[in-house]
């Protein structure tokens, strides 16, 4: 998709992620509709997917859709089940189908490593997880999102479809985010970055591709991984040990699995840049 004056369609611009990117794709020049169900300064429609009388007027002449809207993790129990199916599958259906019938030419949608589940219990070493690795569905959150992810996988033909199973990016306390820094988080600049990719990247990504990382480690460290990622982490990489120290921050005790991004890299070019030791380096400098 050429650069010049682009029309994105950005879903759940309110939200954490869908906000980040939206700011960052007019940063590139894209011409920006953010819609969601709260206003907030990157909402531009105010409208709940569920009913697209509302919102299906934003997509006239959009050429590109990133869909982030969704009930998450920390609804689960909270909002019913049905609400889950209605917003995260019945919204993603009614997107699909007017983005389809309104051109749009790349579909992006933001998915979770959370889809794989109990596929993330480690058995006696640490998951190594690649989108081979299939999907088990622990809850209602895990089960809406991968049915969005079939849907939206469906209607590649007219358009280009990808799914983004993003890690976790939440914004936690220091030493959480550092654990989670070293096998299962991502920082917010590096998912808004493969979104970027994703909507003008020279290449059509499809498919769906882990959005993870960076971490040092091998396929070989699975099971050091699971039994004593302190020893493997201060001989791998000895200054994250030692900035583990310095905060005052346990390394961790087991590692149950490790996000691999290498299909992003080779489909998207991602390079994700805010590992651990970009954290570190910032709480330092915020210390
Ligand atoms: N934050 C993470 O760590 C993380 C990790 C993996 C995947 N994800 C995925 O990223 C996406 C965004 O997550 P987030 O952390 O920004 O969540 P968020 O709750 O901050 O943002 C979601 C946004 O969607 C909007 N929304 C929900 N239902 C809607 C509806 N019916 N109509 C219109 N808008 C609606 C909400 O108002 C909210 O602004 C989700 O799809 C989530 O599954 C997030």
């Amino acid at each position: 998709m050429s650069q010049q004056s682009r029309h994105v369609v950005v879903t759940g611009a309110a939200g954490l992620v869908g906000s980040a990117i939206a700011r960052t794709l007019r940063a590139a020049g894209c011409s920006v509709v953010g819609v969601d169900r709260l206003p907030s300064p990157d909402t531009s429609v105010v409208a709940d997917l569920r009913d697209p009388a509302a919102w299906s007027r934003a997509l006239s002449g959009a050429e590109a859709v990133v869909h982030t809207a969704a009930l998450h993790a920390p609804h689960v129990g909270v909002r019913p089940d049905e609400e889950f199916r209605e917003i995260n599958v019945g919204a993603t259906r009614d997107l699909l189908d007017a983005s389809s019938a309104a051109g749009v030419r790349r579909f992006v949608y933001t998915s979770s490593t959370s889809v794989y589940g109990y596929a993330l219990e480690p058995v006696d070493e640490a998951v190594w997880v690649t989108e081979d690795v299939a999907c088990r569905p622990r809850d209602i959150y895990d089960e809406t999102k991968l049915a969005a992810e079939d849907l939206v996988l469906s209607a590649a033909g007219a358009m280009s479809t990808v799914c983004l199973r993003i890690a976790r990016c939440f914004p936690e306390p220091p030493a959480v985010q550092a654990r989670h820094r070293l096998y299962r988080g991502v920082d917010i600049a590096d998912v808004t970055e493969a979104h970027l990719l994703a909507v003008l990247g020279p290449h059509e990504a499809a498919g769906v591709l882990n959005i993870a990382g960076p971490y040092p480690w091998r396929v070989e460290d699975r099971g050091q991984l699971r039994h004593d990622p302190a020893a493997l982490i201060t001989r791998r990489a000895p200054e994250v040990a030692a900035g583990f120290g310095r905060h005052g921050w346990a390394l961790p005790t087991s590692i149950d699995r490790v996000y691999v991004s290498a299909r992003a890299r080779a489909v998207l070019g991602y390079r994700p840049r805010h590992g651990v030791t970009a954290l570190m380096a910032e709480a330092r400098t915020a210390g």
